[in-house]
C-alpha cells in the first residue's frame, strides 16, 4: 500500500485527515522507546520549570504530552490534527490515572486552527516543523505566540539544514511481537526544493514477509539562521544555544 502525504501549496496545513494512515500503525512501535528517552533528555528540564502550562504542538501518539504530564504539575495541551495519530495518542491517555488525565486537553486542529490563548507558559514542537511546508510553518509562529503567556518559551527541533546530497537509509529497529517481526527503514533523497522521506515497514513470521507497507512524507530543509529570522517575525527572540543545538530556544516577545 502507497499512501503520498504531501499538504497541498494553496491550502498548507489543511490535509491532515488521512496523514499518517500507515504509519500510525509502526509509530510507537518502532520508534517510541527511542523517542521517550530523547524527549525526556532534550526537555525534562523546561516542562519541569512550567507553572502556567505545557503546549505539545503536534503531539502525534504523545510522547511529549506523556512526559510533560510526568514532569510538571501544570495542565498540558495536546494539539493534533491528525485522526490517525489521536488514536494512539487517545490509548495512550486513557491508560494513565485519572490525576494525570485531569490535566491534559487534546485539541483536534492544527495550532492556528485551536484558539488557544495564553494557556502555557512552555510549547514544545518536536519533531514536527520539519515537515510542514514552508507557508504553514510560517503560519505557525503567531499561533504558537498566541498561545504562550508572555515571556513564554518555544523549544523547537529543527528542520534539516540542507537538501541531502545522496539518497540514505535508515534502518528502524526489529520488534517482536508474539510470532511475529516488526521492522523498516526511512529513505530520505532530495527532490528539488523538498527531501522525499520514505518510511518503509513490514511484517515477518519466521522470516517470511507477510505483508509490506510504505508511506512517504516531505520535508522541507531551513537553516538555524532562516529559523530564527522567521520565529523573529513571528513574535520570538532567540535565547542562547542549548547543549543540543538541534533544538532552538526562544522566548515570546512582550506584546
Ligand atoms: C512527525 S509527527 C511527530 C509527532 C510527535 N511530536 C513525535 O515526535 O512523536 C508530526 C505531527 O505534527 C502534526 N501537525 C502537523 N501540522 C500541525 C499543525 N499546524 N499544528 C499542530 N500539529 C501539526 C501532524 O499531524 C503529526 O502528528
Amino acid at each position: 500500500m502507497t499512501v503520498v502525504t504531501s499538504p497541498p501549496v494553496d491550502s498548507p496545513g489543511r490535509d491532515h485527515q488521512d496523514a499518517y494512515a500507515v504509519s500510525a500503525e509502526f509509530y510507537d512501535l518502532l520508534q517510541a522507546e527511542r523517542d521517550e528517552a530523547r524527549v525526556r533528555s532534550l526537555y525534562r528540564d523546561d516542562v519541569g520549570r512550567a507553572r502556567v502550562g505545557v503546549v505539545d504542538v503536534g503531539a502525534g501518539t504523545g510522547c511529549v504530552t506523556l512526559m510533560s504530564l510526568l514532569e510538571s504539575r501544570v495542565p498540558v495541551h495536546a494539539v493534533e490534527p491528525a485522526r490517525c495519530m489521536r488514536t494512539p495518542l487517545m490509548t495512550r491517555l486513557a491508560s494513565l490515572s485519572a490525576e494525570l488525565t485531569t490535566r491534559v486537553t487534546v485539541h483536534p486542529y492544527a495550532l492556528d486552527e485551536a484558539g488557544l490563548h495564553g494557556v502555557a507558559d512552555v510549547a514544545v514542537c518536536h519533531n514536527t516543523v520539519a515537515c510542514l511546508h514552508p507557508a504553514a510553518r510560517r503560519a505557525l509562529w503567531p499561533a504558537v505566540a498566541e498561545a504562550l503567556v508572555p515571556t513564554g518559551v518555544l523549544l523547537v527541533q529543527l528542520p534539516p539544514a540542507r537538501l541531502p546530497r545522496h539518497e540514505t537509509t535508515h534502518a528502524l529497529p526489529i520488534r517482536t511481537v508474539g510470532r511475529h517481526e516488526y521492522g523498516g527503514r526511512m529513505v530520505t533523497s532530495a527532490d528539488v526544493d523538498r527531501i522525499r522521506a520514505r518510511f518503509e515497514y513490514w511484517v515477518r513470521d519466521d522470516g517470511r514477509v507477510l505483508r509490506r507497507h510504505d508511506e512517504t512524507f516531505w520535508m522541507w530543509p531551513a537553516t538555524r539562521t532562516e529559523m530564527i529570522a522567521e520565529l523573529e517575525r513571528g513574535g520570538f527572540i532567540p535565547l542562547p544555544e542549548r547543549s543540543d543545538p538541534s533544538v532552538l530556544a526562544v522566548r515570546r516577545t512582550r506584546p
